[in-house]
Formats: C-alpha cells, structure tokens, sequence
C-alpha cells in the first residue's frame, strides 16, 4: 500500500514536471518576470478561495510522511522544506502554500513603512547560471497593513514573519533605523511562529548597516525590550567574513536569538558559479551561486555554535539531493524560491519524496537524526 503511493506520488510528481518544463516554464520564460510573479501571486490568492481549487492543488501537489516530521522550538513541521521570504512579501499566499507541500512559509520581508521597492525592471533570469538578480528593495505594504490583516487569521503551516528596514533615505540614520525595524517586529509579534530579522538585503538605502557588531547590539537591545513569546531568528548574508560570523552568533546567545537563516542572496557579482553574459549591475544573486557559499555558512555556524542555534538553510536548493546536503552539514530546516521557478511548483514535494529515500538509505527513521551529520564538531 505505502509502496504504491509512493509510486504513484513519483510519477504525478514525473507528469507536472514534464509539462512544467516543456510547456509553462517555457512560455513563462519569456514574460518579464516581475509581471509572472504578480500574476501567480494573484492565481494563487484565487486556488485559494474555492474549497475545490483548494484540494484539487492539494492533490497535485501534496506529500506527507511522518519520517520529516519535526518539533522544533515547540513548533510541529510537518516537513522541513520552507518558502523563504521574499515570495510572498504581503501574505497573500499563507493559504495556498500548504497545499503546494510546502512545510512552513516566510511572509515578507514586512518593514515599518509601506513600501514601493525600487524602479523596474528589477527582476531577471540569468537561465544558465539557475539564477535570478533581485534587486526589488523590500517593495512591500508595510506592516500596518499586513499586520492588521493577518491579526485574527489562524494558518495550517508554521508562518515565519520576516522584518526589514524600510528601503528609504530616512532610515539609513541608524536611530531611524532601529525606531523602523522596531515598529515592523512590535506590530508583526504575536502573527505566526517565530520573527525573523532580515539584516542582510542587499538592495536597500544605506547598505547591511547591522551586520557591524555594535549597530547589531544596539538593534537587538531595542527589539528585546518588546515582549514577544515568539523566538528570533537572523537572517543573514552569505558574504560575510568570518569575524563578522563570529560577532553576530555572540550576539545571538546575549540576545538569546535562537537561530540563524542562512542565506541571504550574494552581492558578489565574480561568483564562479555565474556563468551568463550581462549580469545587471544592480541586485542580488539567488539560485546555484548562493549554494556553496550558503553551504558553508551553515557548517562552519553549525560547527562554531555545536548546533545550539538552530539553523535553516537556503540558497540553490533544487532537489532532494541540495536539500539533504543542507540538512548534513546542519540546517534543521531548508527553504527555495529560485528551484521551484526553474524546476516547477512540483519540486517540493519531490524534494520531500526524495529525501524521505536519502534518509531511509542512511539508516536514519527520522530527519532529526541527519542534521549536522557532516559538519561533526
Ligand atoms: C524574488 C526574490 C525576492 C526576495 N526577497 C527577499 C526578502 O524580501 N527578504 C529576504 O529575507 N530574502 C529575500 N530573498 C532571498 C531569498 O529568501 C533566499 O534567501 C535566496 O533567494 C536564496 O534562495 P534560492 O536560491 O532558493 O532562491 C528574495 C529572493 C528572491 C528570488
């Protein structure tokens, strides 16, 4: 029986894969992508207000199995493949992302301000490279807005709220930046699971101010004064040296931020990993040239802290195989955007399939049991 529905889940999985890759992905590629990606956004707040549409997507695209299944912090995942921020930055999605298979979601980034990101065009495909450059500048509602509409929801999936500066002159002071990311976090705390504090985009006013060690302190010592049963996380760069690695997980046991998000997109336009002709030169990397350098950072955290942070790792993830690699060299957690664009909304339960087999051949009964295997400290 659970043998054939795995077999059955693999070929679905094999059949939108086919279609994805030789009929949408195809026309979709050659649509501006910001345009692509408003318009999913809109179908998908359409699936998900019709209860057929609802479990039709469910059905195609829905993976269970308890081996994935993990408490972290309190909190149940059912599995541990995440939509990171970025996606769905109004969440506008939290109803439908559950039945695409994904685990858990990060909504945003939120910033205190509303926010129209940055001019167009600001998104592109670097195809060879599996790559997109974003360069949005947190173009988002605000967290008035979202805030007030997310207040009374309840969501079948951990939601992970992700805050950021607002993308503005005013808040490159780093007081003003601080008043701003506080606002966001005060007004996001009691939605979702856990708060993720974004320091590391890569596209705002002002640059990673708090990836420096005492403008970080002070942030935190601000954030800390609001009382939240939430725990943090940070999110932060893949760029970063080693002494500013050091100095952000310090701050994390001062603060007791209890994981790291690691990463964001690359500034590092020389990445070898890059392949294609005409890389804008605005904008971060995502994809194939964020994984090793994501892969990494998540080892040497995992290997510095002894796996006391908890860590989610993302960058590049575009199959089970990505994942896994992540998840041995210590994430507890994995997200992707750029895979699902590339690969179709299909690889998430692919990814799940697959590393349901991984584990099994590793002798592990549960994914718990991987987690920092390949980075033993
Ligand atoms: C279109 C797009 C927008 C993004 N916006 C955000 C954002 O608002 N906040 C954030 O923390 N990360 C943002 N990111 C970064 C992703 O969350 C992720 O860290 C990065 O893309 C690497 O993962 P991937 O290779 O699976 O895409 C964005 C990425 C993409 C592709």
């Amino acid at each position: 029986m659970i043998k054939m529905k795995e077999a059955f889940i693999k070929t679905r999985n094999n059949s939108i894969k086919l279609g994805y890759k030789y009929l949408l992905k195809p026309a979709l590629f050659m649509q501006d992508p910001e345009k692509v990606h408003d318009r999913f956004t809109i179908a998908g707040e359409k699936l998900a207000s019709n209860k057929i549409t609802k479990s039709t997507t469910n059905l195609f695209f829905n993976y269970s199995n308890p081996v994935l299944s993990q408490k972290i912090l309190g909190i149940n995942f059912i599995n541990p493949v995440g939509l990171a921020a970025g996606f769905d930055k109004d969440a506008r999605l939290t109803d439908i992302i559950p039945k695409v298979g994904f685990g858990f979601e990060e909504i945003g980034s939120i910033t205190g301000q509303k926010c129209l990101g940055n001019p167009k065009p600001r998104l592109w495909r670097l195809k060879k490279s599996k790559s997109l450059v974003v360069y949005y500048g947190l173009k988002n509602d605000g967290a008035e807005d979202i805030s007030k509409r997310l207040k009374d929801k309840s969501f079948d999936i951990p939601i992970l709220t992700s805050i950021a500066k607002t993308n503005s002159k005013e808040t490159v002071n780093k007081q003003a930046g601080i008043k701003d990311y506080a606002k966001a976090y005060d007004l996001m705390k009691s939605i979702g699971s856990i708060s993720v504090i974004n320091i590391s985009c890569p596209n705002a006013y002002g640059g990673q101010p708090f990836h420096d060690r005492e403008s970080l302190d002070n942030l935190l010592k601000e954030i800390k004064k609001i009382k939240s049963k939430k725990p943090i996380f940070l999110k932060i760069s893949p760029d970063l040296t080693k002494q500013q690695i050091d100095n952000i997980i310090d701050l994390c046991h001062k603060y007791e931020i209890k994981g790291l998000i690691c990463s964001n997109l690359t500034k590092n336009k020389n990445n070898p990993k890059i392949i294609d002709n005409d890389i804008p030169k605005v904008g971060g990397i995502s994809g194939k040239p964020t994984e090793d350098i994501s892969n990494e950072l998540i080892k040497y955290v995992y290997k510095k802290t002894q796996g006391k942070l908890i860590i989610i790792g993302v960058g590049g993830i575009f199959n089970a195989e990505d994942a896994y690699k992540k998840i041995r060299y210590g994430a507890s957690l994995v997200q992707l955007i750029t895979g699902m664009i590339f690969i179709g909304p299909q690889v998430i339960s692919e990814i799940n399939q697959g590393l349901v087999k991984l584990l099994k051949k590793d002798g592990f009964n549960n994914i718990s049991q991987a987690i920092g295997i390949d980075a033993k400290y």
